[in-house]
């Protein structure tokens, strides 16, 4: 069994960290959020994994290496522009040979990793099995349809009207029947080749596709709100540890993980909390599910439920909650006159100012 991890795409909905960062690589927990998918890949016992990239292949190359680290051995794929997720699939054929193997999207999130799936599959061995969960808007997503016996009978990518709240979730497993699925398709509207179409054409060749619904924590961390969002729940089940140095005038509660050479001076942080080798805090407030990465500097500020990504510098400014600051940024607080605001905003930036 092998697995075919998608890590292109050009992440428009991360925008502007997409523009210098792959989506993939954002961190939870200070950690990218593909590496946690890779786990889940090599505990589940497979060790022969193709990496699709796109535009950003060379950061995903840089981070990943040859995957040794994760007990993978990876082949990189190169895919010219985001074609869609059976693309992917027809691109990665000669890798993929004959064998069985799953399909894991690199921007997607599952507690719990995937060896109940994959023995699952295993087990029966359809022409393919898709994992379903209820979700609040669907149409953002590929939804089943099912019959009165669970059995799926449709799939539709991103319906206007979905006929169930049954999203796909971003693992699938698949025979080599999927080969001929994805050769049978035309591109959508979207002008992507579809996975969901490809199923969808395993289904009316009467090829048996199976599905579980998972209850379990699931996200497509495509967005900032999803982000923060899994960085929280990622953060809920961290252990407290210092490997650096917290001064007496600090007053730590909570689970918080302080990484090596961090520095923390006179300040407060209420866990779950993660701070970054090299970083420093001093005379600040880190409020809840905050992951501060490597190398930032907090000053004189207030932040809490926030992602902060490496070499960024907070001064002087409070209080920022659930915000995403990219690498290297700067915030500080403008001079006092004129009572103003002060911009250097990427493409695509979103700011929200208190009133
Ligand atoms: C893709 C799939 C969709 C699935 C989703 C899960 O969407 O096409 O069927 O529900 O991943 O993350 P995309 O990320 O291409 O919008």
């Amino acid at each position: 069994m092998k697995a075919l991890v998608l890590a292109g795409g050009s992440g428009t909905r991360l925008r502007p960290i997409t523009y210098t960062s792959a989506k993939q690589l954002v961190p939870v927990a200070n950690k990218p959020v593909l590496f946690y998918g890779l786990e889940a890949i090599a505990e589940a016992g497979i060790v022969e994994v193709g990496i699709v990239v796109g535009d950003t292949a060379e950061e995903i190359k840089e981070a990943v290496g040859d995957g040794s680290r994760f007990g993978l051995e990876v082949t990189y794929l190169q895919q010219d522009s985001p074609r869609g997720l059976a693309h992917a699939v027809l691109i990665a054929r000669e890798f993929l040979a004959d064998d069985d193997f799953v399909m894991y999207l690199g921007d997607n999130f599952i507690l719990g990793g995937i060896n109940q799936i994959v023995a699952d599959f295993q087990t029966h061995r359809p022409a393919a099995q898709i994992l379903l969960t209820r979700v609040g808007d669907p149409t953002s997503f590929g939804v089943a349809e099912l019959d009165s016996l669970g059995r799926v009978v449709g799939l539709e990518e991103k319906p206007k009207q979905p006929k169930s709240d049954l999203a796909l979730v971003g693992v699938y497993l698949f025979t080599p029947a999927i080969h001929e699925a994805v050769r049978g398709i035309k591109p959508s509207w979207r002008n992507e080749l579809e996975i969901t179409d490809a199923i969808q054409w395993l289904i009316d060749e009467s090829r048996t596709v199976r599905s579980s619904t998972i209850t379990g924590y699931w996200k497509d961390t495509g967005n900032v709100a999803d982000m923060l969002e899994v960085n929280r729940t990622v953060l809920e089940s961290i252990d407290g540890r210092c490997d650096g140095v917290a001064d007496s005038g600090c007053e730590i509660i909570g689970r918080v993980q302080i990484e090596e050479g961090a520095e923390i001076r006179n300040s407060r942080i209420v866990g779950p909390v993660i701070i970054g080798a090299g970083s420093v805090i001093s005379d600040s407030y880190v409020g809840p599910f905050t992951s501060i990465s490597a190398d930032c500097l907090i000053q004189h500020s207030e932040i809490e439920f926030s992602i902060v990504l490496r070499g960024s510098s907070i001064r002087g400014v409070s209080r920022i909650e659930a915000s995403l600051i990219g690498r290297n940024a700067r915030v500080t607080p403008a001079p006092a006159v004129p009572q103003a605001h002060r911009f250097v905003l990427g493409d695509h930036s979103e700011v929200q100012i208190s009133r």
